[in-house]
């Protein structure tokens, strides 16, 4: 199946017309993430992928710690293209792809996601992103996932979202995952808003 053009343009839009410093789900510190990437016994040279990781600085904090593959993938080419304007190193590489139909060619110790799963509300987008997750992470390797979590914003960057309390999120990658640890995180946002986010950390079978 094709990508949507559309939904390509809106992240581009979006991108392009706010800074990645004012969207809502900006953070200076992508402090989760790193708490719970920090608890894994990951060696540098371990392949990384951040999925939807759109302009985050993670990319930026993980090739600072010393890792050295990285793989961003995002729909949008503009929010690639700010990050890769902050971190032009060789040991990234930036995929321009759509998650839903996206095939990794490799494999990967580590998948994260923040914020991009709950945008998938078909089921079947849903069971397609699973899928994919099991088959590109190595067997003993990770997944991270912050989502909005049941009492989350219903709505991101004017497009709904799904979300996840901890049993949902648990049951979508029981097939192949242990859980190792949830989280919940208040996220606040530029604006002093705050959202309400879910955590798994996962160990694949
Ligand atoms: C809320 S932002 C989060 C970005 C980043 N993970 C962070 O924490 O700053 C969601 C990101 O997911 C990307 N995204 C949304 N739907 C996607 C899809 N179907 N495939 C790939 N990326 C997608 C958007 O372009 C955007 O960069």
């Amino acid at each position: 199946m094709a990508s949507d053009p559309s939904l390509t343009k809106h992240w581009d839009e979006r991108y392009a017309s706010v800074s990645s410093e004012e969207v809502s789900w900006f953070q200076a510190d992508p402090q989760v993430s790193l708490r719970l990437i920090d608890s894994l016994p990951l060696a540098k040279a371990d392949p990384i992928v951040d999925v939807g990781g759109g302009a985050s600085l993670l990319v930026d904090r993980l090739c600072d710690s010393g890792f050295n593959d990285v793989t961003v993938v995002d729909l949008s080419a503009q929010a690639l293209h700010e990050s890769r304007a902050r971190v032009d190193d060789p040991k990234v590489e930036w995929v321009v792809a759509d998650i839903r139909h996206w095939q990794p060619t490799r494999q990967f110790a580590l998948w994260h996601d923040r914020a991009a799963l709950h945008f998938l509300t078909e089921a079947a987008d849903q069971a397609h992103y699973w899928s994919t997750a099991s088959a590109s992470i190595v067997k003993g390797g990770h997944v991270i996932v912050g989502v909005f979590a049941q009492d989350g914003p219903t709505m991101c960057s004017g497009l709904p979202v799904h979300r996840y309390d901890f049993y949902e999120l648990a049951a979508a990658m029981a097939a192949d995952f242990d859980v190792l640890r949830t989280e919940h995180e208040q996220h606040v946002t530029p604006s002093g808003a705050v959202q309400s986010f879910n955590w798994i950390l996962g160990r694949r079978r």
